[in-house]
């Protein structure tokens, strides 16, 4: 081959490739990720990430490649947003929202009230008025601090035991039940945009103690004109138990006639352990049901992973025996559960 035919093969390859870029960027068809296909549906796909996850470069563009959401997995719990009630860790948040503003992202509150991750000073509450101070301090402050930056806001947690009576949390024995109200009207009063979330894990199937407790809260709620926008189902979820559709659409559903927006707020779907191609096939039914019904029911509004690799995970650490919840491997690579979401996003 002579030097010129060389050149004009090498020529002749690169307009091909570009005319090919060109096309691909014209039919919008060169989406290689979950967040391209979810961006052009309108479909909110969110994450839980952790200050690392921002600061390192590779994480960092990982996470704007794949999500459109970002909620923090701990620093925005009392325990690290205010661990004293004069010192304010506003950085890691400011991080978040800088970030997610920054990629074009939405940015997700998690969690205002809860019972679990505060600082010495909320555990050890013991008046109604200490409690009512540190609880509308902390929704003030930090809703006016972030006026209009967040989309949604888990404002309380888990108030809920399994067999449906209100928890005995520090909020519980200081204020009484009525916590809950005063909480969501304090966070309406600081930001009017906001959408305020209840938040529960074991709250989506109609029918079990649990779920139905939460149900009649949020319709009282509605009723006597408590301003809630939606609901969070946090959906942590076993591979080995196939999803109830009927039971959990009928909860979504109860709540579109209350006129309110569902969240799927903490999908994991864990294994346990050995992992088996068996059991990996079991996990992406799980979460190719759950996308399914989020997608096809109207009032479900966002779809939220929590966590995204096995390389870090609350998993192992809460629930011995099972691992490898998430849509990345430890390596970070995309599991093939990952192109089945993929793939049936794009078809939708
Ligand atoms: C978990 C985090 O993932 C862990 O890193 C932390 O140690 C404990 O909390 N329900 C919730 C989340 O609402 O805030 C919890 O997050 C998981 C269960």
């Amino acid at each position: 081959m002579t030097h010129k035919n060389a050149r004009s093969i090498t020529k002749a390859v690169i307009l091909c490739a570009a005319s090919l870029a060109f096309l691909v960027t014209l039919t919008g068809c060169g989406g290689k990720s979950i967040r391209d296909h979810a961006d052009a549906k309108g479909l909110v796909f969110g994450m839980a990430v952790r200050p690392g996850d921002m600061l390192d470069p590779q994480r960092a563009k990982l996470l704007k490649e794949h999500f459109n959401l970002l909620v923090a997995e701990n620093t925005m719990k009392m325990q690290y947003l205010r661990p004293t009630p004069t010192f304010w860790n506003w950085g890691d948040v400011d991080m978040l929202v800088n970030f997610a503003e920054a990629n074009k992202m939405k940015a997700k509150g998690h969690t205002f009230i809860w019972h679990a991750q505060n600082p010495p000073f909320i555990m050890g509450l013991n008046s109604r008025e200490a409690a009512l101070k540190a609880m509308t301090e902390t929704i003030t402050e930090t809703l006016t601090r972030y006026k209009g930056r967040i989309a949604e806001y888990d404002v309380c947690n888990e108030v809920f035991e399994e067999d449906g009576t209100l928890r005995n949390s520090v909020w519980m024995r200081n204020i009484g039940a009525e916590y809950i109200d005063i909480a969501f009207q304090t966070a309406r009063a600081a930001d009017p945009s906001v959408k305020l979330i209840l938040n529960d894990y074991n709250n989506e199937y109609a029918g079990t103690a649990k779920a139905d407790a939460f149900y009649a809260l949020v319709k009282s709620m509605v009723e006597r004109g408590i301003p809630i926008d939606g609901v969070g189902l946090q959906l942590h979820m076993m591979a080995k138990h196939p999803i109830n559709e009927t039971a959990l659409r009928e909860t979504i559903r109860r709540f579109r006639d209350l006129g309110l927006t569902v969240s799927f707020t903490e999908v994991d779907v864990r294994i346990q352990s050995p992992v088996t191609p068996d059991k990996e096939a079991e996990q992406e039914s799980v979460y190719a049901t759950l996308l399914g019904i989020a997608m096809d029911e109207p009032n479900v509004k966002s779809f939220i992973l929590w966590g995204y690799t096995d390389a870090q995970s609350w998993i192992p650490a809460t629930f011995g025996g099972y691992d490898s919840a998430h849509l990345f491997d430890r390596e970070m690579k995309p599991k093939k559960v990952y192109r089945t979401l993929m793939d049936m996003i794009k078809a939708k």
